[in-house]
């Protein structure tokens, strides 16, 4: 990879993001932000952790950063939110669809098949899905003003191979890949590329939240030819390699799986 391409390339672009306050989405925001991405966050209820990243990586790296409130389960949220980024930034280069909901809202949806609930389970793709969908809907027409950009979802391998309670999940991710594939299709001629990225058990909260949170690390470590399970950090690299035009200028409509092996066993 030429760094100095890459670092040129991305250098006072912005980044929106949802849900950077943990795990994979406050990975993706410091990788970014290491490169001089400025960047747009949503949190739901850290307003405080929010203000903590602004004010760490605003003086670290010199670059701007604001976060915003969201909830992806109301989803006019999003439209006034962008209008707001509109305020605050000149142009979105980069948008990442990456919060997701847990505790009460997933209830029956996090859960064993026969346990399955329609609200649990429509929380769930209202969250991934159509937040996906509106959220880059929204990203998309500004990108088309500015000559185009990179839109991604994160996805998981969920759909992939079977883990306990997460039908809900697994069937959103996969509902989540497809709609990506027909937004690559319709949005190539407007020079945006968008694509999923893919990650096997990463020990972030959500996962902690699982029930069987020691067995899945046990397994994953088992599982997994690297011996360990993924870090934020692991996907953050691959978010930040399908934005940089200079490396993958020529990826649409694809998921990247980083699952440290662990799916084809
Ligand atoms: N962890 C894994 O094993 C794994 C593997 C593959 C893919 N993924 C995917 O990666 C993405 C991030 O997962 P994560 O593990 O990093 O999650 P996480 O650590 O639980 O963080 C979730 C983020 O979403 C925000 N959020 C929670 N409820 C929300 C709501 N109702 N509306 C808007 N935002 C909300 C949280 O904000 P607050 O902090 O303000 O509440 C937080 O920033 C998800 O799409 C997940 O499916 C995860």
């Amino acid at each position: 990879m030429n760094l100095s391409n890459t670092r040129e390339y991305m250098k006072g672009k912005t980044l929106v993001i949802s849900g950077a306050t943990r795990g994979i989405g406050k990975a993706i925001l410091y990788k970014f932000a290491q490169n001089g991405v400025n960047i747009a966050f949503t949190y739901n209820k850290n307003e405080e952790e929010a203000n903590k990243i602004i004010a760490d990586v605003e003086s670290k790296y010199q670059i701007k950063a604001k976060a915003y409130p969201l909830n992806v389960l109301e989803l006019e949220q999003y439209i006034e939110l962008f209008k707001k980024i509109d305020e605050d930034f000149s142009g979105i280069n980069f948008f990442i669809s990456n919060a997701i909901i847990y505790g009460k809202s997933v209830a029956g949806g996090f859960a064993p098949f026969m346990r399955l609930k329609p609200k649990g389970l429509n929380n769930i793709y209202t969250a991934t899905v159509l937040a996906f969908v509106v959220g880059a809907q929204e990203a998309a027409k500004r990108m088309k003003e500015n000559g185009g950009g990179t839109i991604i979802s994160l996805s998981s391998t969920g759909n992939l191979v079977y883990m306990p309670n997460y039908a809900g999940h697994g069937n959103s991710k996969n509902a989540v890949e497809t709609m990506v594939k027909y937004a690559a299709q319709e949005l190539g001629e407007f020079k945006i590329r968008v694509n999923a990225v893919s990650g096997g058990p990463i020990d972030t909260d959500a996962l902690r939240a699982f029930p069987d949170y020691d067995i899945v690390k046990q397994k994953v470590e088992e599982q997994s030819p690297l011996n360990r399970m993924g870090t934020p950090e692991d996907l953050a690299g691959a978010a930040f390699f399908l934005c940089d035009e200079t490396q993958s200028s020529w990826i649409t409509g694809q998921t990247i799986v980083i699952d440290g092996g662990t799916t084809f066993k």
